[in-house]
Order: structure tokens, then sequence, then C-alpha cells
């Protein structure tokens, strides 16, 4: 059953009301479907905070066979997308919408890569042209002169632009205060870069921005031996907020250092990860 999407009450005291539109261009709108009667997307579409748009590019086309793809100039494998259908398809959407311009990305792995912080920027529009590639690619017309930005979802080729699409509307539509049901858990992801005003931590700093999540644990307390840290059953929460800081301080600097780069850290962070780069050279050393 579907539980209805709360506004939190800040954004509802602000008289803030954020919703996106997603346009998507594909070839296969029933691809779709399952992220559209499943989780999140469903449950923020449902709310009024997404609204999912599907629009079959060979509704654009002009011919008896709906021809949507031909073969690359200069010669080559596979087929390339026709530029007519995309810039019919998108002249479509913006007459529309006349005098207000919004973004029209096309999915592509030759895109700028889409980060948590791609994913904030994003979140700021409230309409959005997803354009989906498919065969070995897009007619670079599109790219040239339509397109306002190319996204990547990662450094690897996939056979279309459809599951690009549905990442980068999950990532978007999650940031969407209200869509998560609890806005304060978008607020604690990993990779979070805070932009608004959250209760920073003792540190000054808000929990979390910029490192991995720290580790999360649920009952039973003991599973085969292995037993949950004891300090998160303690109650003391204090400790506890320390112990979920140096946890993700450290899973960040074992798995993804360079991450701590770009994320501030408050002296106390600093003395931590000394303490924990300490520790890991000493082979008896346990982390509490
Ligand atoms: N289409 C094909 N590969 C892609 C990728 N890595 N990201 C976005 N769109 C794509």
């Amino acid at each position: 059953m579907d539980r209805p999407v709360p506004v939190s009450r800040q954004a509802r005291r602000e008289g803030r009301t954020y919703s996106v539109v997603f346009d998507i261009v594909t070839i296969f709108p029933e691809f779709f479907s399952s992220i559209l009667e499943h989780g999140l997307l469903k449950r923020a579409c449902g709310a009024g905070l997404a609204e999912i748009r599907l629009h079959d590019l060979r509704d654009y086309t002009e011919d008896r066979h709906r021809t949507v793809d031909d073969r690359p100039f200069g010669g080559g494998p596979g087929m390339v997308f026709k530029p007519e259908p995309v810039f019919r398809a998108v002249d479509a959407l913006k007459a529309e919408t006349e005098g207000t311009s919004f973004p029209v990305i096309l999915l592509s792995p030759q895109g700028r890569l889409l980060t948590q912080a791609v994913a904030q920027e994003l979140a700021r529009e409230s309409r959005l042209a997803l354009l989906c590639g498919r065969y070995e690619g897009v007619d670079e017309r599109v790219a040239e002169h339509l397109a306002t930005d190319e996204i990547s979802i990662g450094d690897y080729v996939l056979s279309g632009g459809e599951l690009a699409a549905a990442v980068v509307m999950e990532s978007v539509t999650r940031l969407i205060p209200g869509a998560l049901g609890n806005e304060e858990s978008s607020e604690q992801d990993s990779f979070a870069l805070r932009e608004t005003a959250t209760a920073p931590d003792a540190h000054g700093l808000p929990a979390q921005a910029g490192l991995l999540d720290f580790p999360q644990y649920t009952r039973p307390a003991e599973f085969n031996g292995w037993k949950v840290p004891e300090v998160l059953l303690s109650g003391n929460h204090e400790e506890i907020r320390q112990w979920r800081r140096r946890r993700a301080l450290e899973k960040t600097w074992r798995k993804r250092p360079e991450l701590l780069d770009k994320t501030p850290l408050s002296p106390v962070d600093r003395t931590m990860l000394e303490e924990i780069k300490r520790a890991a050279c000493e082979p008896a050393a346990q982390m509490k």
C-alpha cells in the first residue's frame, strides 16, 4: 500500500513546494514501467512531487516505418540515431511551455559524470528533458545544437540511455523535500554536500557531509557470532555520534581516500583521522 509522503514541516512553514517534471524521450517507453510501479519514484509521483512523462521517439518520425536510426556516414558498424525525430520531440516539449527554458540532457558515456553535486544541481530545476540514446550513438548535431547538457552515469558503455535516465531520476527525486518521507535521510547520504542550513554537529560541521556512510546495524545484536559494536547498544547519543563520525572517516579513508581532499574536516576530524591512520599501522590495534 502507498504511504502518504509528508513534506517536511520546515518546507511547509517556508511555503516551499518542490516538484520536478521529467520528460523522457526514448524508443523504449515500456522500459520505465517497473520503476513507475515501485519504490521512491512511484511514491514521489503519487504525492505530486515528481511527474514522469514518457515520449516515444517513434511518434516524432514522419515515415511509414517510423525510422529513428540510419547507417553512419563514413562507414562503420551499427546504427546512429537520426537528428530529425529527436529535434522534433524536443521542439514539441518546448512548445508546451513557450518562454520558459529547461535543461535538455543527453544521456551518453561522453557526458559529465553524474555525482551527488550534479544531482543536487539538477534537483533545483522544475523540469528536465532526458534524451535516451541507443545503438552506436546519436547524430552529433543533437549534442551540439539541441542538448544543453550531456550526462554519463559512469565510465562504461550501456547499450542505451534508459538505465542512465532512471538513475538520474532516482538520484534527483530523492533530493526533493518529502520524497523520502523523511527529509533528514537524504542529507545524511554518503557524498551529500550540504548547501542548506542543517544542524551542524559539535565540530561545527554537518554530519557526514562528503564522506561515505558509517556502518549501520540492526537486530539481532549477535548473528553467526558477529556482534554489533557495543557503543550502538549503549544509548549514549554523544558516544554514538562520535563513533559514527570516526567510522565514516575510517571507511572513507580506506575505500575512497580521494574524497577526503574535497571534504571540509574540523580539527577534531583531523585528530580522529590521524588516530585512525596510526591505528592502521599497529596490526594489533582494534577500532573501538
Ligand atoms: N549511454 C550509454 N552508456 C551510458 C553511460 N555510461 N551513461 C549515460 N548514458 C549512457
